[in-house]
């Protein structure tokens, strides 16, 4: 593997699964892969668990780490090709991509949605302008339109926690004050469409994701049907995909003790960070069946074996 952007990118799913349980049995094993290799992190967003996790894997596997919060301290980039740079941007990507490849040996990018406009949002531009320009390979910590990485770590904790080769995992829409990306539900369903699970997404409507994305999912609008058997709900609020960017605080979809004893004693699952009381009760997010601590765990290993296939492979 040279850059892993989307989930499709690891060859096998179910073989980085067991590698990433063995991985985390040993995480040292591997230190001598990593010796003298450095990795860039760059952050143009917030992140707590993608910041440590992904640093915690490099050292794991012997890397030194560079981290860069890219949106204060690096100089405002610009994307587009063929444009006139006399106004808020210093730098252009051609040249960035190519320095940051003189220091380190892989390159990792967060850069959220702007979530004003699809068309915009699904070009994917930073993560993009890095591929097309660094000459290292490229990780994404979660781009405008996915997150592979958190769904590779969810993959890892379901695996972890069932026995079933079907399970029944539902994917739900929660609410939340602030309109957030769809990216990590996208990661979410790509990699359901890479295993033999059963899934169900359910959300209100109007909060469709990408229809490429999800194409012959299981979709219904009636939650609390939706939750009956469930072996895992994975929640997330994503804000509209149809009528971009908007959102929706309807507290009708909030995760309660009552919709989860409509399930099989489903695990809970959320990628974190969520919002207590909004997106899910006290009750079930501190009860027993949740996953969440798991989950982030599980980030590291996930970004651990990404980054081992990677230097595995190294092509520089
Ligand atoms: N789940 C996740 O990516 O967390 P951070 O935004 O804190 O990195």
């Amino acid at each position: 593997m040279n850059n892993f952007i989307n989930i499709s990118d690891l060859k096998d799913i179910d073989k980085a699964i067991e590698e990433a349980i063995l991985l985390k049995k040993h995480p040292t094993k591997y230190q001598n892969i990593g010796k003298n290799k450095t990795i860039g992190l760059l952050f143009f967003n917030s992140s707590l668990r993608t910041r440590l996790s992904t640093q915690k894997a490099a050292i794991n596997l012997g890397m030194n780490v560079m981290v860069m919060n890219f949106s204060k301290e690096g100089w405002a980039l610009e994307f587009d090709d063929g444009v006139l740079m006399n106004s808020s941007k210093s730098e252009h990507i051609k040249e960035a991509a190519q320095v940051i490849s003189q220091y380190c040996d892989i390159v990792a990018v967060r850069a959220f949605a702007e979530l004003k406009s699809s068309a915009i949002d699904n070009q994917d531009k930073v993560i993009n302008g890095f591929l097309k320009y660094a000459t290292i390979p490229v990780v994404n910590m979660e781009s405008a339109t996915g997150h592979p990485l958190q769904a590779l770590a969810d993959a890892i904790t379901i695996a972890e926690h069932t026995q079933k080769k079907q399970p029944k995992i539902v994917l739900s829409w929660a609410p939340h004050p602030n309109a957030l990306p769809q990216a990590v539900a996208n990661s979410f369903v790509e990699m359901l469409h890479q295993t033999s699970a059963s899934f169900v997404i359910t959300h209100p409507k109007g909060f469709e994701l990408n229809s490429e994305i999800t194409k012959n999912a299981t979709i219904e609008y009636n939650q609390e049907k939706a939750f009956e058997n469930a072996d895992f709900i994975y929640v997330k609020n994503w804000s509209s995909y149809t009528n971009y960017g908007k959102t929706s605080q309807d507290e009708t979809w909030k995760i309660t003790i009552a919709k989860m004893k409509l399930t099989n004693q489903a695990k809970f699952m959320h990628c974190l960070p969520v919002r207590r009381n909004v997106v899910v009760d006290d009750a079930v997010l501190d009860g027993e069946n949740t996953l969440v601590i798991q989950q982030a765990n599980n980030r590291t290993y996930a970004a651990q074996v990404v980054l081992k296939k990677i230097l595995e492979n190294e092509k520089k």
